[in-house]
């Protein structure tokens, strides 16, 4: 078992880290304290091809495997969280479902502008009175002519108002339960599409996570994903490893609380010396960097499982569900060890400690891992 990136690999994550340090460090403050789109920052990563990272040369993509888009997940994360995910929805639940379920004229119209940044992608699955039980969605598509005409509201959507296209989930047959639901690419500015408020965050400033209505909303038919009744299916295969691009965004914030706390306890000197030598605070360290290797080694493990075509809905949950509490675990004791200082904006583990929160929230909760990961057990 060779644990070592591939030299491919190894020069993807040192582009990310150096594009992430001098690109992005600077961006901070503006998405920080004035929620500002990084618009720039994805116009720059697009030059880079870090928006189509796992998609085929054919269709504009760099064709590169999942374990260096999860690299490139996991060093953007490193810098700021909110990039992060920005590129984790864009690619495994909008551009890849158009990929693996789509027609040809569908990739050709969609993929090949996802995957140059062209365009930005988001995924519309969460309603109101659909959170963790996706499956019971509201929001309605009936077909008329050419046209399915879509009724009804969704909320949480990442990079909802900045994003040109949107899988959106819908019922197609309500008395089908999940193999009723459809999916639909739909276009920003198709009448009777609205895009609604913007939710104030506790963290993931600068990103976008929004309201969407539909009213009377007219999609051409030919914009259907895949056939009617596997919406669901493409919803939930796609989250799958989705998931692992979650698992590497947490890795990233973990892995920045820990090298943040670890130079500060080596500088911060009291009762005499540094307090990294304080045996609490040692301990401490040796926790946090433990678990960050943990969470390392299932966030890669899944990665590589992935990049093979081996399923790995499990490994994937497992993956979210332990980096996901490493983030929030490790990002907690970095206040930690800042003491005072790390309550305040002068440092960043402030910012870990509210980013980390999210990553045991969406794309599952960690009790809707749990699920995933229990049947799995109780199925074999
Ligand atoms: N791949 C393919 N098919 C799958 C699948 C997968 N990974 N998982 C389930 N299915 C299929 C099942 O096989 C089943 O079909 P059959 O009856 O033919 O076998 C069908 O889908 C229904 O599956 P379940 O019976 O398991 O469905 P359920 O209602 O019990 O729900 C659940 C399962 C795991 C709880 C699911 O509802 C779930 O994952 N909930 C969480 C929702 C979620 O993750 N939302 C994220 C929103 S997006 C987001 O957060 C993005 C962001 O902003 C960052």
């Amino acid at each position: 078992m060779d644990l070592r990136f591939s030299e491919e690999q190894e020069m993807m994550r040192k582009m990310v880290r150096d594009f992430a340090q001098t690109e992005i460090t600077p961006f901070i403050e503006r998405m920080e304290e004035h929620d500002e789109f990084p618009r720039e920052i994805l116009n720059k990563m697009a030059e880079l091809g870090l928006m189509g990272i796992v998609i085929p040369e054919e269709y504009g993509g760099a064709g590169m495997d999942y374990t260096s888009y999860i690299i490139a997940i996991n060093e953007l994360s490193r810098v700021s969280a909110t990039v992060g995910v920005i590129l984790s929805v864009h690619t495994s639940v909008c551009t890849n479902p158009i990929l693996f379920f789509g027609t040809e004229e569908q990739k050709k119209k969609y993929v090949t502008k996802l995957a140059s940044g062209e365009y930005l992608g988001a995924f519309a699955l969460t309603e109101p009175n659909a959170g963790s039980d996706a499956a019971s969605l509201k929001t309605r598509a009936v077909k008329d002519g050419d046209v399915y005409v879509l009724n009804g509201s969704k909320i949480f959507i990442t990079n909802g108002g900045e994003a040109d296209v949107y899988i959106v989930f819908a019922v197609t047959d309500p008395d089908k339960g999940s193999k009723g639901i459809s999916a639909f690419i739909v276009e920003k500015g198709t009448p009777g599409f609205i895009i609604g408020k913007n939710e104030k965050k506790m963290g993931l400033h600068g990103s976008r996570t929004v309201q969407l209505s539909f009213e009377d909303c007219k999609v051409p038919a030919e914009n259907l994903l895949g056939q009617e009744g596997e919406g669901f299916k493409i919803a939930m295969s796609n989250l799958e490893a989705g998931r692992i691009g979650i698992a590497a965004q947490s890795l990233g914030i973990a892995e920045a609380a820990l090298e943040a706390a670890v130079a500060y306890a080596k500088e911060r000197q009291q009762f005499g010396k540094p307090i990294a030598l304080q045996q609490g605070i040692g301990f401490k360290l040796a926790d946090m960097a433990t678990a960050v290797e943990a969470a390392r080694l299932l966030v890669y493990r899944a990665a590589n499982l992935k990049s093979n075509g081996i399923p790995c809905a499990q490994e994937a949950s497992m993956a979210k569900l332990f980096a996901s509490r490493t983030a929030m675990e490790v990002a907690t004791e970095a206040v930690q060890v800042f003491g005072g200082y790390g309550y305040t904006k002068e440092y960043p583990v402030e910012r870990y400690f509210r980013d980390a929160k999210i990553c045991e929230i969406y794309e599952g909760t960690s009790e809707i891992q749990r699920i995933v990961i229990s049947r799995k057990l109780i199925a074999d």
